[in-house]
């Protein structure tokens, strides 16, 4: 049960930042070819179908890692397990921050053809996401090197 608990826990972080990593490095730099015309509407469009996925791992990630740090209690957890906790709930926080801030405002721009201000709201996302995956770096150093 436990092993299953961590086998999703790992299978959802790294969908979730192995997807940032695609976003970021492969598809951002890429994408820059094109016109914003071309460019926005689809890294709009791949961030919405990324986002739901990410969506479902936070569901995940929070309800595994919850099992695991509640099976063992609060109290017997090691650090590196508390920093992972907190630093997770502020990626959940940063990442709803994102999806009802910029992307919202990033769909509406694309939506009216206002190429300058979309963007400035996928710098802002990829300023958030790049946030997060060095947050995600820092809660799996921790929960590994500090126990
Ligand atoms: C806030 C919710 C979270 C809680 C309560 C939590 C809890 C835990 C716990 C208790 C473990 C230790 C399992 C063990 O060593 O047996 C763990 C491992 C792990 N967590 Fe989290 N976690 C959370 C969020 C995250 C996030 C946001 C990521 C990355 C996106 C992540 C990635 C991992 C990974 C990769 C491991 C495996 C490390 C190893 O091999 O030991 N977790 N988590």
């Amino acid at each position: 049960m436990l092993a299953l608990m961590k086998f999703l826990h790992i299978a959802a972080a790294i969908v979730w930042l192995g997807g940032i990593v695609f976003m970021l490095f492969a598809l951002r730099p890429a994408a820059g070819q094109l016109a914003p015309p071309q460019r926005l509407p689809l890294i709009t469009q791949v961030m919405g179908n990324f986002f739901k996925r990410v969506w479902e791992g936070i569901a995940i990630l929070l309800v595994t890692g919850l099992v695991m740090l509640l099976g063992v209690g609060m109290k017997n957890a090691p650090l590196g397990w508390h920093l992972m906790f907190g630093i997770g709930l502020v990626m959940f926080a940063l990442f709803g921050h994102l999806f009802f801030g910029p992307y919202r405002r990033l769909k509406l721009a694309v939506a009216a053809q206002d190429w300058p201000e979309g963007g400035r709201r996928v710098g802002q996302i990829a300023t958030l996401a790049g946030l997060n995956l060095v947050l995600g770096t820092l809660a799996i150093a921790a929960v590994i090197f500090l126990v």
